[in-house]
């Protein structure tokens, strides 16, 4: 038996349908895996696709959503800046540009455990200023102290970055998980140093879809090679999460397991 805590990561939520899908299921997940200390889902698609907005980041804090991340599509709504600026609990990629709106960890409790976390960005195929492996340094350089467990988003599209990343962080963050594909992977494991690992969590939208956008424009858009207006699909409906037990030593995972959930 454990006192460590659990802590469910929710992947990439895409639109409505995706926001539906988080808050019809959420209670469910909470009652299934009692006592669920810590609730972190990425929203970097949880407006229409593109970015978030402070309307519905503060829907997901009403539903007890800890902690939201976010990725590449940050920016994409303007009037979130300043709430990214100002809410503690909401984190764009720390390794983005100090001029850039927004932090990139934060640090929250309950039951007297304090989890860190830590926002990246991929370099690979990806837009950040600075390197995700020296920035991811120093972010937890100065999360020293001030945490118990530190769960890590890696958000990027390159597989071997991300597997990188878990390694290079392996023994000294809790957990390393990565998001942005939209595809779950089956990789999920406690590495030899003790950080749960996943390639990527997948997302939280319609798998009828293509990665969340309606299938018949994303066809067309790759067929014809003509500019082609994308909309987000609402076609079967799913959750992509990993539910991670941490050990009762700090930093350390005992387990990581998917959680793949219609709406
Ligand atoms: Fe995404
Ligand atoms: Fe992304």
């Amino acid at each position: 038996m454990s006192n460590g805590v659990r802590i469910l990561f929710v992947g990439d939520v895409v639109g409505s349908t995706g926001r539906r899908t988080l808050l019809g299921v959420l209670p469910r997940l909470r009652e299934r895996f009692a006592p669920l200390h810590f609730v972190v889902v990425n929203g970097e698609n949880a407006a229409g696709g593109h970015g978030i907005t402070s309307k519905i980041a503060r829907e997901m804090f009403a539903a007890g959503v800890d902690v939201i991340t976010l990725g590449n599509h940050t920016y994409r709504q303007s009037e979130i800046f300043k709430y990214l600026d100002e809410e503690q609990r909401i984190l764009r990629p720390a390794n983005f540009l100090r001029s850039q709106p927004g932090h990139g960890w934060c640090v929250v409790e309950h039951d007297g455990v304090r989890l860190g976390v830590l926002s990246i960005s991929g370099n690979l195929f990806m837009n950040a200023g600075m390197p995700a492996f020296s920035e991811a340094d120093a972010a937890l350089y100065a999360l020293r102290g001030k945490a118990d467990h530190i769960l890590v988003d890696m958000h990027a599209e390159a597989t071997s970055e991300k597997v990188g990343l878990g390694w290079h962080l392996d023994g000294r963050v809790t957990a390393v998980v990565g998001t942005h594909t939209h595809v779950p992977t089956a990789d999920m494991r406690v590495l030899p140093g003790g950080t749960a690992y996943i390639t990527d969590v997948g997302m939280t939208g319609a798998r009828g879809g293509v990665i969340g956008v309606r299938r018949e424009q994303a066809i067309e858009s790759m067929l014809t090679r003509m500019p082609v207006r994308f909309e987000s699909s609402d076609d079967d409906p799913w959750l992509n999460a990993v539910l991670i037990e941490t050990a009762v030593e700090p930093m350390r995972a005992q387990s990581i397991v998917g959680v793949l959930e219609p709406l």
